[in-house]
C-alpha cells in the first residue's frame, strides 16, 4: 500500500453522467471539469466525458481551457471568469474555445482578440439574476448588448450563449429560483429586442437536474453530481440520486501502538485516552486536503475511516502530514490499508458525511484532495477507445 492515494473510478462518472442525462430531459449536459475535474484528474474525466459523447466541457479559468487544448481535446469548451489582460483569453479565441462576458472590458477585449488573432470570437453573455458574482446586472444588460452587437456586425463576435448561475440550485422550493429564473427570462426578451439571440440558453447546475426542471433550459452545467456527490442534503444522498461517488482516498497504517488510559494525542492534546487501546498511524494531513477539524471537531463526533474493514474514529488534532485513530481492539499492523472516504460500499464513509461532520460541503472535501496524493484510475480507456471528439 502507497502512503496515500486516491482512486478515481472513471466507470462511475459514466453510470453518473448517464443519470444526468436522464434526468435532464431535453437539455444538453456539460461535464464541469473545473479544479482539475472537481479533484479528480482534468485529463483522465475530460477524455471520460468526450468518451460518453459530451459536446460541451466547462471550467472556470481560460488557463484551464487551454490545458484541456493542449491536452488534445478538440471539442466544445467554455471558460467564464477571468481578469483584464489574461494572457490566455486570446488563446483560448485563437483556439476556439468560448468565452464568457459580463463586463464592456470584457467585451472589449475579447473584439480585440479576435481582430488581432483573425478569428470569430464565440461568446456567452452572463447575467446576474441575483446570485451577485460576476454577470451584467440587468440595468447594466442593454449597453453590454449594444457593444456585443457592434462585434457582431463587425464580424468578429459570435453570440453562443445566454446564461447565468443559481444561488440555490440544489434547494427544491428556493423561492431565489422561481426569482432568478424570471429574471433570466426577462434578460432574454431584452437580448432578443437587441436582435440578440442566442443558440444556447443555460441557468442550471446539478441541483437543477435533479430540483428544478424549468431551470434546464438548453443545457445544465453539472460537475458534482457527475462526481458522484448529491448537490445537497435536502436532494437525499448520492444513492437516493442514483448517482455513485467516483472518488476513493485510501492510506497505508504507518505505526501502530498500544497506549495506556490517560494518553494525550496529537497537537493540543485534544484527546486523551479514556482506557488503555490501540492507536494508528495515518500518514495524510491537512497539506494533503483532510480537513484540521476531522479529528476534534468544536460539536458532535470526529469523522471515522476504515482500517482492516473497521470504521474507527479520528482522533486528535489532523496534523499537516498525518492523523491518528483509535483502533481499540481492532487487530491492525503498519501497511494495513486505510479508507478515508468512497462510496461507502466498503462501510466507508462518503465525502457528503464528512463534510456534514465538520461543517462544511462534499465538494469542499473532495477538491481539496492536493498532488501530492497520487491519482489511479479505475475503468481508464485509451484514446482509440474512446469515441469522442
Ligand atoms: C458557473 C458554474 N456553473 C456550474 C457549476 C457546477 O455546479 P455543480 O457542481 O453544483 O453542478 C459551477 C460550480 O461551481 C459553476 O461555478
Amino acid at each position: 500500500m502507497n502512503r496515500a492515494v486516491a482512486r478515481v473510478d472513471l466507470d462511475a462518472i459514466r453510470a453518473n453522467l448517464a443519470v444526468l442525462r436522464r434526468r435532464a430531459g431535453e437539455a444538453d449536459v456539460m461535464a464541469v471539469v473545473k479544479a482539475d475535474a472537481y479533484g479528480h484528474g482534468m485529463a483522465e474525466v475530460a477524455r471520460t466525458a468526450r468518451g460518453e459523447g459530451v459536446t460541451w466541457l466547462g471550467v472556470a479559468l481560460p488557463s484551464e481551457a487551454c490545458e484541456l487544448r493542449r491536452l488534445g481535446d478538440a471539442g466544445r469548451i467554455l471558460t467564464w471568469l477571468w481578469t483584464p489582460g489574461d494572457p490566455n483569453v486570446s488563446r483560448c479565441v485563437a483556439e476556439g474555445i468560448d468565452v464568457s462576458v459580463s463586463s464592456p472590458w470584457a467585451v472589449d477585449e475579447i473584439t480585440n482578440a479576435a481582430r488581432a488573432v483573425g478569428r470569430v470570437a464565440r461568446v456567452h453573455v452572463k447575467v446576474d439574476t441575483g446570485l451577485t458574482r460576476n454577470g451584467v446586472l440587468p440595468a447594466d444588460l442593454p449597453g453590454l448588448l449594444g457593444r456585443v452587437r457592434d462585434g457582431v456586425d463587425a464580424g468578429l463576435l459570435e453570440v453562443e450563449g445566454i446564461w447565468s448561475h443559481l444561488a440555490d440550485g440544489d434547494t427544491p422550493d428556493a423561492a431565489s429560483v422561481a426569482h432568478q429564473r424570471a429574471r433570466f427570462d426577462e434578460a432574454l426578451v431584452v437580448a432578443a429586442r437587441h436582435g440578440v439571440e442566442p443558440r444556447l440558453r443555460h441557468l442550471g447546475n446539478s441541483g437543477s437536474v435533479f430540483a428544478h426542471p424549468a431551470c434546464r433550459y438548453d443545457l445544465v452545467r453539472a460537475g458534482i453530481s457527475l462526481y458522484g456527490l448529491s448537490p445537497s442534503g435536502a436532494l437525499g444522498r448520492p444513492a437516493d440520486l442514483g448517482l455513485t461517488p467516483a472518488m476513493t482516498v485510501l492510506a497505508g497504517l504507518a505505526h501502530v501502538k498500544h497506549v495506556e488510559v490517560g494518553t494525550a494525542v496529537s497537537y493540543g492534546w485534544r484527546w486523551v485516552a479514556e482506557e488503555a487501546t490501540s492507536l494508528g498511524l495515518v500518514p495524510v494531513g491537512y497539506a494533503d486536503g483532510v480537513p484540521r477539524a476531522a479529528g476534534a471537531p468544536r460539536v458532535g463526533s470526529p469523522v471515522e475511516v476504515v482500517v482492516a474493514g473497521h470504521r474507527v474514529p479520528i482522533v486528535g488534532t489532523v496534523a499537516m502530514d498525518q492523523f491518528v485513530v483509535d483502533l481499540g481492539d481492532v487487530a491492525a499492523a503498519p501497511g494495513d490499508e486505510v479508507i478515508l472516504f468512497g462510496s461507502g460500499a466498503a462501510g466507508e464513509w462518503t465525502a457528503d458525511q464528512w463534510a456534514d461532520t465538520i461543517g462544511t460541503i462534499g465538494y469542499e472535501i473532495i477538491t481539496r484532495i492536493g498532488p501530492r496524493v497520487p491519482r489511479e484510475y479505475v475503468g481508464l480507456r485509451t484514446r482509440a477507445e474512446e469515441v469522442g471528439p
